[in-house]
C-alpha cells in the first residue's frame, strides 16, 4: 500500500531560533497525535536547519527533506549542496523542480532529471514536482505540461529507480495564492499522472507511487482534497509554517 505523506515545504522562511521553536513545538504536538500509521510527516526546512530537523527524526513516521539539490557531484561549483552532502547527514527527501525554482532560477526538466539521478544514487527519495500555470490551465493545457514534465523529467529511470520517486502536483496558480485546486480538478490530474505511470512502468508501480497535491492546501480544505482516491497526501508551504495548522493537515 502506497504511503501518506504530508510534506512541509517551509521554502525560505524564519531564523534559526523560530525554526528551532516550530520542530520542538512540532514534535511535541506529533507525540500526542494519532497519525495514521500509514502517514508519514517530512519537514523540509532550509539547509542550514538540517541537522537541526534530522537530531528528531526517527526513520518511522517523521523525516527530514532538502529543498534542492545540486545536479553535479561535487567539485568548483560554489554555493551548490550536493546529494552525497544530504546522504552523509542522513537526509531522507529533497523536493525536486519546484515551479519557483523553475520560474526563477531556470530549473528545465533536464535539470531535474539530472538533480533525480543524483538523490537516487545517494539513496534520497525525490519529491518532484510538476504543475501548470493559470494560462495553460486556461488554454486546457495542463495534461501536456504535466506529461512533458513528468516524462522528461522522469521517465528515463527504470521501473526500480522510479520506485523511489514521490510526485507533487502543484499547480502553480494555487500557490501561495489562496486559491486552492478543487478536489475534482486535484482528483483528475493525479489520476491522469497515475495513468501516465502505468503505461510506462506497469499497474504495479503506479499504484504504489505517492502522489501529493500542493497549492494552499489548509486544514479547512485538506480533507476534502485528501479524500480522492488518487490524492496521497499534500506538499504543504505556507501553512506548514504553523505546527497547529500542518498538524491538522497531517491528520486530515
Ligand atoms: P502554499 O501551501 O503556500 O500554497 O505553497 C505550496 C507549495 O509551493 C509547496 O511546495
Amino acid at each position: 500500500m502506497r504511503k501518506h505523506i504530508v510534506a512541509g515545504n517551509w521554502k525560505m522562511n524564519k531564523t534559526f531560533n523560530e525554526a528551532d521553536d516550530l520542530v520542538n513545538e512540532l514534535m511535541e504536538k506529533l507525540e500526542s497525535t494519532e497519525l495514521d500509521p500509514n502517514t508519514l510527516v517530512v519537514v523540509c526546512p532550509p539547509f542550514p536547519y538540517l541537522e537541526m530537523t534530522s537530531d528528531y527524526s526517527d526513520d518511522s513516521y517523521f523525516m527530514v527533506g532538502a529543498q534542492n539539490v545540486s545536479d553535479q557531484e561535487s567539485g568548483a561549483y560554489t554555493g551548490e549542496v550536493s546529494a552525497a552532502m544530504l546522504e552523509s547527514m542522513e537526509i531522507d527527501y529533497c523536493i525536486v523542480g519546484h515551479s519557483e525554482r523553475r520560474a526563477y532560477y531556470g530549473e528545465t526538466d533536464e535539470i531535474v532529471a539530472r538533480k533525480v539521478d543524483q538523490l537516487l544514487k545517494h539513496n534520497l527519495r525525490p519529491i518532484v514536482c510538476c504543475g501548470e500555470v493559470l494560462e495553460e490551465r486556461e488554454g486546457n493545457r495542463q495534461f501536456d505540461v504535466v506529461k512533458k514534465q513528468i516524462t522528461d523529467g522522469l521517465f528515463h529511470l527504470s521501473a526500480d529507480e522510479f520506485s523511489n520517486v514521490v510526485i507533487a502536483y502543484e499547480p502553480v496558480w494555487a500557490i501561495g495564492t489562496g486559491k486552492t485546486a478543487t478536489p475534482d480538478q486535484a482528483q483528475e490530474m493525479h489520476a491522469f499522472i497515475r495513468n501516465l505511470i502505468a503505461e510506462k512502468y506497469g499497474d504495479e508501480v503506479a499504484e504504489n507511487t505517492s502522489i501529493l497535491y500542493g497549492g494552499s492546501c489548509k486544514p479547512g480544505n485538506a480533507k476534502e482534497l485528501f479524500a480522492n482516491k488518487d490524492v496521497d497526501g499534500g506538499l504543504i508551504g505556507g501553512a506548514s509554517l504553523k505546527a497547529d495548522d500542518f498538524l491538522a493537515i497531517a491528520t486530515a
